[in-house]
């Protein structure tokens, strides 16, 4: 099924919506597939197995039914600690990204397949083989989520000795995505290469034969300074927590101005804020549903556990229906595995328990308020609205949605959100053909080389101005 609407209305238009110019700015969808993270709620009786292929399979041909973009799954390397222990409030059991990728090519048709892949605990010819896999065997859908991986305790399986300071996660990674594009270059030709540099230093011939999409789509997800150069500098699109428009919209112009520096058009850099719908018949249902939800997704124990992750300590003692805990923060570090928001748990802390004070909440509404925000609440109607107007003011150029269920958790917004878009005319009513660049709507894969040298360029100019300024 690739098209929601009915045959008259299909009729009408029978150009894709995106191919139209002055139409507005179209929206996108992407699914992100609920796994270990805390806005899944595991304890709804909806809630199904995050491992079985059925919830894998489920999640993506919705998404194709509701003409998405792709399909996205996180990577964690290794379980989460918390106090020394497997942290019991996550579901246990991460499967294998490409693995899971592979099947999904087989029982879907147009949607993209994003895996999230290290690349610092992973090397460049495994990763691009396997994606070149996945790239046949879907006929040109694959995409990659490069992350540097934030801590060594994720990625101490790994053979590979040490863990690599904050600059040089980043040096390696544009490396390691300049070598994967290399690789699929020469899959054109007879296969050879041979790259030196710090990170490596191989040789030998690329196995796979030319890639359908030509190179897998590249995403990034680092936030920093460092992560948004490291994206313009190498990625196709990235994933980005700035999901309220208004920081939405910084964060894009911020991203977006410094392309032209590398010698690439703003749409060749796409911008998918990870957000959470919660929809209601009416205004005050969505709101009410919105505060069920939330509930779910902090229980008393979740809402300890978040705190002692702030705190850094043990806080068991503490009541989650009393009052924040009396006590100050340590500086131990009490959980392994996690990427860590808060970088001053003293001022944070401090602006809670105002908080917590001023509105009467306990430790655990304290919790929900500050963890909890639902991205879009309303009837599809309002969301709809809301969704096409921060794209059209540029806060995003799609959105990841992060369901808080497993399987189901897109099947109402695709049924109710996905034609309410339609009859605004800002979203597609077919896929377009080809291969997941032309979903997405980016422009033809570039040689790894035109990557690097633009690179080169961008930043010796930079070097140069700041050199002047400095003298
Ligand atoms: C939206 C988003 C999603 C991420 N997803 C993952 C993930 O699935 N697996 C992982 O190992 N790291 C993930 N990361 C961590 C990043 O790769 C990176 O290590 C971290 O954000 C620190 O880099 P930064 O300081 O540039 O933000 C994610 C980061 C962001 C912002």
């Amino acid at each position: 099924m690739s098209d929601l609407r009915s045959t008259d209305q299909r009729r009408s238009t029978d150009t894709p919506a995106a191919a139209i110019p002055g139409q507005p700015r179209q929206v996108h969808f992407a699914a992100h597939f609920p796994g270990v993270n805390n806005t899944t709620v595991w304890s709804d009786p909806a809630s199904g197995s995050h491992i079985e292929f059925d919830s894998f399979s489920h999640l993506a041909k919705t998404a194709e039914a509701g003409l998405f973009d792709f399909f996205f799954l996180a990577e964690g390397l290794r379980l989460r600690e918390h106090q020394g222990q497997i942290f019991d409030l996550d579901v246990v059991g991460r499967p294998n990204t490409t693995a899971v990728l592979s099947a999904l090519a087989a029982v879907t048709k147009h949607i993209g397949l994003a895996g999230t892949l290290s690349s610092t605990f992973n090397e460049p010819f495994d990763i691009a083989r396997r994606l070149a896999t996945i790239d046949h065997l879907s006929n040109g859908r694959a995409a990659w989520n490069v992350v540097t991986t934030s801590n060594a305790f994720t990625g101490e399986n790994f053979r590979r000795g040490g863990y690599l300071d904050y600059a040089d996660r980043y040096r390696r990674a544009e490396d390691f995505i300049d070598v994967a594009r290399r690789l699929w270059d020469t899959a054109a030709g007879d296969g050879s290469f041979t790259h030196g540099s710090d990170f490596f230093d191989i040789s030998g011939r690329f196995p796979t034969g030319a890639l359908p999409g030509g190179h897998p789509v590249v995403f990034q997800a680092g936030d920093s300074d460092s992560g948004r150069d490291f994206a313009v500098g190498s990625a196709d699109v990235i994933f980005t927590r700035h999901s309220d428009p208004e920081s939405g919209r910084k964060f894009y112009a911020d991203v977006k101005s410094r392309l032209a520096r590398y010698g690439r058009t703003e749409d060749s850099l796409k911008i998918y804020p990870g957000v959470s719908i919660i929809l209601g018949d009416t205004p005050a249902e969505a709101v009410e549903r919105s505060r069920e939800v939330a509930a779910q997704q902090v229980s008393e124990a979740g809402a300890i556990a978040f705190l002692e992750r702030v705190w850094d300590r043990d806080l068991s003692a503490f009541d989650p229906n009393g009052p924040l805990p009396d006590v100050p923060p340590a500086a131990e570090s009490i959980s392994q595995g996690r990427v860590k928001h808060i970088k001053d748990a003293e001022a944070t802390i401090a602006s809670w328990r105002q908080i917590a004070e001023a509105e009467k909440l306990s430790a655990r509404e304290l919790v929900i308020k500050v963890s909890t925000r639902h991205s879009y609440v309303g009837t599809p109607a309002q969301v709809a609205t809301d969704l096409a107007e921060a794209v059209r003011t540029r806060a995003a150029d799609g959105f990841i949605l992060v369901p808080h269920l497993t399987p189901g958790g897109l099947d109402e917004v695709v049924a109710k959100v996905v034609p309410e878009l339609q009859e605004r005319g800002v979203y597609r009513t077919e896929y377009p053909d080809g291969s997941l660049r032309e979903n997405i709507g980016l422009p033809a894969a570039r040689p790894a080389a035109d990557w690097a040298e633009n690179r080169d360029r961008a930043r010796s100019v930079h070097t140069d101005a700041e050199l002047k300024e400095v003298g």
